[in-house]
């Protein structure tokens, strides 16, 4: 049972980025679980925003979604005025690497300028009401940097990142801490692994994989598939970030993460096996989909949480399996073919012509 009385009363929380993959899930699970709170959804809606995701909760009466920018200042201002938001929990961002490759420019705007105005907002509203508030950024292990063969990114792991997108959302944890120490605003920041579940836009691997074995299409894997990623399904990330809402300490960072290590050639061969399996397909038979492509330039190569001081703080642990988790997911995209239509659109085969010359 969720806890009824939360030790800050975020009576109204300001969700931003909630109709992507990760904000979506997190509103899913939330909104009808607190009753009493108001949820404020703020969300530009770029390609990666669909509030499909959101169909099962519009109506609800403690659910409000708002079209906007983070970045734009006067309209967030408005937003903390009017509802009056004692919680933030901040999921809106580019979040895509190789999108950050092409274009970097939106990364530094809404990853970096964006959270710094929501940062801001935060601080002039709460001013003498600090305690009893929360500004949850949701971060990525990706800040970290890569790591060899061997060992784990943890608190005392320095920040190193390589990318476009790690270094802004790097610098946007930077601003966190800075409101933190000089202003005394209370933030929590999670630092996660990679996610996967329902609702995750098919640029990213995992549905990506899918929907190119739905469509017996080439599957595209960097270099030789030997990078290895730690995997989270989304659910698990967002009990997490619940705990972390209701019992978080203020000024703690929490790394979140699934055990799961795998290469990336492994993941997808699981998957392609799984697929197969829900389709009726011949064991095996997708296998030759594999198709080994150009690596990412500064492709990191592994990433590992080790959540266990999380596990213990917030009493957390991840529910499903990996493989259990996978198995889910591919039932997920099989059995929502209008939103696979509607993500499977014109852009987004532009896109993917644009980023695979397969
Ligand atoms: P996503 O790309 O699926 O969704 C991002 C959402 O933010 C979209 O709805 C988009 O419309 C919205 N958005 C983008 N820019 C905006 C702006 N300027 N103003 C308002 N809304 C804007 O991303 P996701 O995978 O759901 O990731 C959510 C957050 O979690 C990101 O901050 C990401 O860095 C972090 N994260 C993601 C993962 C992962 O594996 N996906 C892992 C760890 C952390
Ligand atoms: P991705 O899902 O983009 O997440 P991230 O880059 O944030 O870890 O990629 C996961 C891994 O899969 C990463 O090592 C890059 C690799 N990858 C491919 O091999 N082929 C692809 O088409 C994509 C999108 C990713």
């Amino acid at each position: 049972m969720p806890p009824r009385s939360l030790p800050h009363k975020p009576d109204c929380v300001l969700v931003t980025g909630g109709a992507g993959f990760i904000g979506s899930n997190f509103l899913l699970r939330m909104v009808r679980r607190y009753a009493e709170l108001q949820f404020v959804n703020l969300d530009k809606l770029t390609y990666a925003g669909n509030l499909m995701n959101l169909h099962s909760i519009e109506r609800e009466s403690n659910y409000t979604f708002v079209r906007g920018d983070v970045g734009d200042l006067e309209l967030v201002s408005k937003l903390f005025a009017r509802y009056q938001f004692t919680s933030v929990v901040h999921f809106a961002a580019e979040s895509h690497v190789d999108r950050s490759i092409r274009a970097p420019l939106a990364f530094v705007q809404s990853n970096i300028l964006g959270t710094v105005t929501l940062l801001d907002s935060a601080r002039r509203h709460w001013d003498g009401q600090m305690d009893t508030c929360r500004f949850l950024h949701v971060s990525t292990d990706e800040v970290f940097g890569a790591l060899g063969e061997e060992g784990y990114f943890t608190l005392a792991s320095p920040y190193a990142p390589r990318s476009p997108y790690s270094a802004s959302k790097a610098a946007a944890d930077h601003f966190v801490r800075a409101y933190a120490n000089t202003y005394g605003l209370p933030i929590i920041i999670s630092n996660c692994s990679n996610n996967f579940g329902p609702y995750q836009f098919p640029e990213k691997l995992i549905p990506l994989v899918i929907l190119c074995a739905l469509d017996r299409r080439p599957v595209p894997v960097y270099g030789k598939g030997e990078n290895v990623r730690d995997w989270l399904h989304v659910e698990d990330h967002c009990a997490a970030l619940e705990k972390m809402l209701t019992h978080g300490a203020p000024g703690t960072t929490y790394l979140v993460g699934g055990s799961s290590e795998t290469s990336n050639l492994d993941i997808v061969r699981l998957l392609l096996n799984l697929v197969d399996e829900a389709m009726g397909r011949a064991p095996g038979a997708s296998q030759e989909l594999i198709t080994f492509v150009a690596d990412r330039p500064g492709h990191d190569f592994r990433y590992a949480i080790d959540a266990r001081q999380t596990q213990k703080d917030l009493g957390w642990t991840p529910s499903y399996s990996l493989e259990a988790g996978l198995r889910q997911t591919v039932n997920w995209y099989l059995t929502n073919q209008d939103w696979l239509n509607a993500v499977n659109d014109q852009s987004y085969q532009a896109y993917l012509s644009e980023q695979y010359s397969i």
